[in-house]
């Protein structure tokens, strides 16, 4: 059994909840009265225009409605309630990967997103419920935008950079979006990268919906632009008011869209709602982080991730704190940036993902003692399982063994924090995400809806509905309700399942054990397989392919894939063929998706109806013994084929 680390006893005194006791009594308060609970907690922490009518409305389950009636502005939670107490408070600190830094504080960000807001309602006719796509790098323009479109009640969906122009295209289309906002491009490894010329790729066809393009000038490399269609921010942006009143929302209009991957098809617009979404962020940074009022609040994510959406704007903007936002890689000029920049802006709460603490630990053992981290009060990590050697050493090295790790486990679909340590209450344990946040009802179920005894994994479920969880899939409510609310069911009734298996270890502790569907996860990017074979099967000589995720020692998994060409004359022009591949990748997906692995293989496995059998491509790749029975496969000589040329 793993190691038990008790929380700092100094800060549990300050923490918002000291002990096991006040978080065992909050669950209570939860489970006695579950609706009286997220009263109280919407009543004490959203500003609202006007009252709710109900708190939770199940008449048309799974379309949850949260806080029916009630309105407000999201940006009135983040940056107008703030002005009379914090007008003058840093709201984001930039800082550039060449070292430059901007300060923005609540009342300058209040204006900027003013001038924004003002810009999209009248240049571009940007009204309500229009989406927005943002394509744009790690600037605080992000903030400004996503902010600006919250104001007049259009809906953002953010695109991360690292996607492809005909991913982005894809994007636009099913979003039907207006407007994109874009930026000429940024650094990355002290080298300038592009942006805009993707968008020029993307808008070149089937896109009629998008008349327009606002183009924020980042690094200033030279850029086509289209007469008519693109405009830049920068020239813009300073004609228009700093005033604009917030457009009043209700509780369950759309704030965002955010795509992400699942195990068939192509990407799901998850939809997130106003009020409830704006509420969990706040709750979960306030909790989870215990963020005080002159703390310094710095999450690594991307904003085109959900991590960067909750833990980089709407949580630490809603609660009023200082929140960091950095635009370039860990490793530059050298892998002791990110420690110089804790030890610099004297950060207390710091949030990255797995893959990046194996990298620099790899990398830059030594680098951390080089600083000075004592500032550091809760390091937080997300998006995979942390593996124990990493987690020691961020527990050690980064924390100075006094702060907790709070390994949070939850989703895009989830909006914020489900199951998570708190810092200054629970007892943790290396690869651990320990227990659901008092009111989130999560439960480790098998196939027959029953709880799994400790030990024996089973499926990781939501079995009430929280106020932050995903509305709809974006024009696709059927789909919606087949992938979350179709797998599972506890008393006959389907309850939400996350895709995720889990179990319970003898302390009753929770222990993520990875996606029991199709879905891969590289360096905390979901990427469904699915995706990924439809790409590769528009290659001309590729017959049949399967992609499954192998373990890798940084990424977490990496992607591997099996190829059945067609015909004879294509053997012996592997190495070209991987090329290729990749480069159909590349285009037609992006970087992230890049296959690590390939393997030519004369067949797969499959059932005598067909199906691949994916399970026993995945052993192989793990370097798994196969338990499967084989017996019943169409050609069962084909699975030792397989092993053979893996092992070769
Ligand atoms: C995985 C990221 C283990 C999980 C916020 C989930 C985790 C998927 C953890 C969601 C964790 C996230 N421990 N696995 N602490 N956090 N995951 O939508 O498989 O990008 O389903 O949201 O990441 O990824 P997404």
């Amino acid at each position: 059994m793993s190691q038990v680390f008790e929380p700092n006893r100094e800060f549990s005194r300050d923490a918002r909840i000291k002990n096991m006791c006040e978080f065992k009594e909050l669950r209570l308060q939860a489970e006695e009265d579950f609706e009286g609970y997220w009263d109280k907690m919407a009543k004490e922490k959203i500003d609202w225009f006007e009252p709710y009518d109900t708190v939770l409305d199940e008449s048309n389950a799974p379309f949850y409605k949260w806080f029916n009636g009630g309105k407000l502005n999201v940006t009135h939670q983040c940056l107008g309630r703030h002005l009379k107490t914090r007008k003058n408070k840093a709201a984001i600190i930039w800082e550039g990967e060449d070292g430059s830094k901007r300060i923005i504080t609540y009342l300058q960000l209040y204006y900027r997103v003013n001038r924004l807001a003002n810009l999209l309602k009248n240049k571009f006719n940007i009204k309500k419920g229009d989406r927005v796509v943002l394509y744009l790098p790690m600037i605080p323009e992000a903030a400004f935008a996503m902010l600006a479109c919250a104001k007049i009640g259009a809906i953002h969906s953010i695109v991360f950079g690292g996607f492809s122009a005909d991913a982005l295209r894809d994007r636009v289309q099913d979003a039907q979006a207006k407007l994109v906002i874009t930026a000429d491009g940024a650094f990355r490894r002290g080298k300038p990268y592009m942006l805009k010329p993707v968008v020029d790729e993307a808008l070149k066809e089937g896109c009629e919906c998008c008349s327009k393009v606002l183009i924020v000038q980042r690094n200033f490399e030279d850029i086509d632009y289209v007469p008519g269609r693109d405009y830049v921010y920068n020239e813009m942006i300073m004609n228009e008011s700093q005033h604009c009143d917030p457009e009043p929302m209700d509780a369950e209009d759309p704030l965002f869209l955010l795509y992400t991957s699942g195990s068939t098809g192509k990407p799901k617009g998850v939809q997130h709602s106003s009020a409830g979404y704006i509420l969990w962020a706040q709750y979960t940074m306030e909790h989870v982080f215990d963020v005080k009022e002159n703390d310094t609040f710095w999450c690594t994510a991307d904003v085109g991730w959900i991590t960067g959406h909750t833990y980089i704007v709407y949580g630490p903007l809603a609660m009023g704190a200082t929140t960091i936002m950095y635009e370039g890689v860990p490793t530059y000029p050298d892998v002791g940036r990110w420690w110089k920049m804790i030890e610099e802006h004297r950060v207390n709460q710091f949030y990255t993902a797995p893959t990046a603490i194996r990298l620099l630990h790899k990398l830059g053992q030594d680098e951390p003692a080089k600083h000075d981290l004592s500032s550091l009060k809760v390091l937080g990590t997300v998006g995979e399982p942390i593996n124990p050697d990493a987690w020691m050493w961020y527990y050690n090295e980064i924390g100075g063994g006094k702060c907790s790790i709070v390994d949070t486990w939850w989703q895009t679909e989830t909006g914020g924090h489900m199951i998570t340590p708190l810092p200054g209450a629970t007892p943790i344990k290396p690869g651990s995400a320990t227990f659901p946040l008092p009111g989130i009802m999560a439960e480790i179920i098998d196939e027959d809806g029953n709880p799994t005894p400790k030990g024996e994994k089973g499926f990781l479920c939501i079995t009430k509905p929280w106020p932050s969880m995903i509305r709809t899939i974006w024009g696709d409510p059927d789909r919606f309700v087949k992938s979350y609310f179709g797998d599972c069911k506890k008393d006959g009734k389907p309850v939400y399942f996350s895709g995720d298996g889990a179990m319970y270890d003898d302390d009753g502790y929770i222990i993520i054990t990875g996606r029991t569907d199709d879905v891969i996860n590289v360096s905390g990017h979901r990427l469904g397989t699915a995706e990924i074979e439809a790409v590769l099967g528009h290659h001309v000589n590729v017959a049949e392919v399967a992609v499954v995720g192998k373990p890798d020692a940084i990424k977490g998994e990496c992607i591997f894939a099996y190829i059945v060409l067609k015909g004879e004359d294509t053997i012996g022009e592997e190495i070209e063929m991987i090329q290729e591949l990749n480069k159909l990748i590349t285009k037609e997906i992006g970087n992230i998706a890049k296959l690590d692995g390939i393997l030519f293989v004369p067949g797969l496995p499959k059932t005598r109806s067909g199906k691949i059998m994916r399970r026993i491509l995945r052993s192989i790749a793990k370097s798994e013994a196969i338990t499967q029975d084989t017996s019943t496969l169409e050609d069962p000589s084909v699975v030792t084929t397989i092993e053979k040329l893996f092992n070769r």
